[in-house]
């Protein structure tokens, strides 16, 4: 007898929700501010360049800890965080727009963002391809994005929930390439003066 081969199923999302809503009372390893000094957030910010009176999407958000920044250093920017997991909103900055929903299918009008980041969060999505094309879908052409997550070839390095997911530079290069006009990546670190070990690749992407 011939057994048909089923995929095993994806891990709904509620598991997802419920585990980031917990871990939203774990400050120590889901911080609710950064060191502006720190290379990703110093990335993001040399790459979206001025933001005052932009509209600015912080795709995955948690806790807002670069939407903060962002919002200090431009107090005129338009930012919306936007988490799965409503008990991580709650600690997004006064100032910046809290919004729940998922990246997989974000609540907004096709072109109405500037620009739009996502720092480790994209990692979560589980639906890469459809996270990917919502984040660029609502950024206007000639908006720019950054994403920011680690590298597959560095799969094992930290442990990690069932449905995490890293990514290659060419696997996430394509799947922006889709949408974008120009793409690139390259390794960083937290420092700007250390070399990148590898476990952190940055995405940038102009639609
Ligand atoms: C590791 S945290 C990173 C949070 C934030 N970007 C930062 O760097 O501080 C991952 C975040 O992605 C969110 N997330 C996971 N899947 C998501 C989805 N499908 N849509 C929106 N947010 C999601 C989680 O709730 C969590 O807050």
């Amino acid at each position: 007898m011939f057994w048909k081969k089923t995929q095993a199923p994806a891990i709904p999302s509620r598991d997802i929700v419920r585990h980031f809503n917990e871990a939203a009372a774990d400050e120590e390893n889901f911080p609710s501010t950064i060191d502006p000094r720190i290379y990703h957030v110093q990335l993001i910010l040399e790459y979206l360049g001025d933001l005052n009176a932009k509209r600015v999407l912080d795709v995955g958000c948690g806790k807002g800890r670069f939407a903060r920044v962002l919002a200090e250093r431009y107090p005129r920017a338009f930012i919306v965080g936007l988490d799965l997991a409503e008990a991580m909103l709650h600690h997004v900055p006064a100032g910046v727009g809290a919004c729940a929903g998922s990246m997989t299918a974000l609540p907004f009008p096709s072109g109405v963002f500037d620009c739009a980041y996502a720092t480790e969060s994209l990692e979560h999505a589980v639906e890469i391809e459809a996270a990917v094309a919502e984040m660029c879908r609502v950024v206007r052409p000639g908006g720019r994005i950054v994403i920011i997550d680690k590298n597959s070839k560095q799969w094992g390095r930290l442990k990690t929930p069932q449905w995490e997911k890293w990514f290659g530079r060419k696997e996430l290069e394509k799947l922006l390439e889709r949408h974008c006009r120009k793409v690139s990546s390259r390794p960083i670190s937290y420092w700007e003066d250390v070399a990148p070990d590898g476990l952190f690749l940055a995405w940038l992407a102009e639609r």
